[in-house]
């Protein structure tokens, strides 16, 4: 017994360091039977990349294609204009793209047929009528149901929570519930306008409308979806300007009466046909493995959408564009992917991700633009440790722009499906504070929008994803 014993433990300690070995030699072995490389390994392979770096850096912001992305961005929001889900400018703007991206010479260009909802605002109006007349600025929001043509008229009641809401309930009965929540940060008062209805109309009211979900206000009503509950009854919903709220709510505490009157002809049809936009550089040794870069292609119906998300499907293309010009093929494929139906939820990118997971061990890092191409200030990623030690030698490439920084949190609506999976996920950083000024506003134009800016998100962009395709290991999990 105790020889056995003795012997059994040898030969544990045998097997214990047969595994261990090629870590000591620094190899670990991978799955798959290639030698994973040592972290100084990968260290001295990205530092390779500092003369193709610098090509692409000299060609987006100083050379031949400085000014381009944004060029291209003008030429398309102001020809399109904005792009609604379900609506024929989204359809145009698919079709100009799928040409533009096979006149570029992209690769395996198509489209991927997909459902996605069809909302249309239709006139829309809110009128105070006590105690004295005044128009408010409003967007109703996506998937928002109609007034009645003579309009709600009722009296509102003022909350600045949803906890004030719960506690001052039976005074909403019969009223429109008006949230002057305080902007504290896009993800954490966003939820007003998303459940702000279902949570008015579990108290009784008749409407809400919404403090608009912005860091800045010139009287500018911010618009996005909506979700109702199939439980709780659908009431009209609207955002309303941050003067606004702010107005009614100094009004009601000093014990003012006001009535509005609410008039919107807002419309459900049935879901429309789109289509994700494709295009490709194949790789040139592992052509099934991807590098997904990323932005949307559909907007809100006011303004341009030329920040949300043009800016950021412009500089995905821009990255491409740049990667051939210079004549370069990276090992994996670079995959571009125009998303629709975003601002509805990710419809797109929800069924493109169903479609394509069953090859997601093939995806090496999904990237996605959509916070604003201003001023970068660096790469947002998520990912396992060691692939955050790699991505910060990888934006080391980026000393020559000085955008360098790797922070917490990358991904997007429209990526997160593989993040949550596991995949590596990348965002562009900049100033979003800047972003929620325009955002879902008649304000998202080619204005807010600069050249020097766009070329140096494209650089970024474009060292990220060729880098990241070219290295001979994928990213670790
Ligand atoms: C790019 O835009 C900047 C800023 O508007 C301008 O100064 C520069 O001349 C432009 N470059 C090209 C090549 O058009
Ligand atoms: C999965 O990857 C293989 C190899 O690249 C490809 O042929 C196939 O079409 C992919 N399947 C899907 C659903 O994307
Ligand atoms: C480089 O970027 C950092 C961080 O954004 C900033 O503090 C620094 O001033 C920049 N340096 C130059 C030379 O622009
Ligand atoms: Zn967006």
């Amino acid at each position: 017994m105790q020889e056995r014993q003795q012997s059994k433990r040898k030969l544990l300690f045998l097997i214990v360091f047969i595994h261990l070995l090629p870590q000591c030699l620094g190899r670990p072995q991978s799955k798959n039977g290639r030698y994973r490389q040592t972290f100084e390994e990968v260290k001295r392979e990205i530092a390779g990349y500092k003369d193709i770096a610098k090509a692409i850096i000299d060609l987006a912001v100083y050379g031949k294609a400085q000014n381009r992305s944004y060029e291209r961005l003008a030429l398309f929001v102001d020809t399109i204009g904005p792009r609604l889900s379900g609506s024929k400018n989204l359809d145009t703007a698919i079709k100009y793209m799928h040409n533009a991206l096979k006149e570029n010479g992209l690769e395996n260009v198509h489209l991927e047929p997909v459902k996605i909802p069809h909302w249309e605002r239709g006139e829309e109006s809110a009128m105070m009528v006590e105690p004295r007349c005044h128009n408010l600025a409003i967007l109703g929001l996506g998937n928002s149901i109609a007034t009645p043509p003579e309009g709600i008229t009722a009296e509102i009641l003022v909350v600045t929570s949803f906890d004030e809401l719960h506690a001052r309930a039976p005074e909403a009965k019969g009223k429109i519930v008006v949230y002057n929540e305080p902007y504290i940060s896009y993800g954490e008062t966003v939820q007003y306008r998303s459940q702000g209805a279902v949570e008015a109309a579990k108290a009784g009211a008749v409407a809400s409308l919404i403090r608009s979900i912005a860091s800045f206000s010139i009287n500018s009503p911010h618009t996005g979806w909506q979700y109702y509950r199939s439980d709780v009854p659908r009431i009209p919903t609207a955002c309303i300007s941050v003067e606004d709220a702010e107005m009614m709510a100094r009004m009601s505490s000093k014990g003012m009466k006001i009535v509005v009157n609410l008039k919107m002809e807002a419309k459900t049809y049935p879901d429309a046909s789109s289509f994700n936009t494709v295009g490709e550089i194949v790789g040139s040794k592992y052509p099934e493995q991807v590098v997904l870069v990323s932005g949307h292609l559909d907007s809100w119906d006011v303004g341009q959408g030329a920040m949300d998300d043009g800016g950021g499907a412009f500089i995905s293309w821009e990255a491409l564009s740049l990667i051939k010009n210079l004549g370069l093929r990276p090992k994996r494929t670079l995959r571009l992917v125009l998303w629709t139906g975003e601002e509805q939820g990710g419809v797109g990118a929800n069924q493109y991700y169903q479609l394509h997971k069953v090859n997601i061990s093939n995806f090496d890092i999904v990237m996605e633009s959509d916070e604003g191409t201003f001023m970068p200030t660096g790469l947002a990623f998520t990912g396992s440790d060691k692939a955050r030690s790699i991505m910060r030698e990888v934006m080391q490439l980026l000393q020559p722009i000085n955008v360098t920084a790797v922070y917490e949190n990358g991904g997007g609506t429209d990526v997160d499906y593989w993040v949550q999976d596991g995949v590596p996920g990348a965002s562009l950083l900049d100033d979003i504070t800047k972003y929620f000024w325009f955002h879902h506003s008649n304000g998202d134009t080619m204005t807010v929008q600069d050249p020097n800016q766009m070329n140096l998100c494209a650089a970024v962009w474009t060292v990220v994803s060729y880098v990241i395709a070219d290295m001979e290991e994928m990213l670790p999990r």
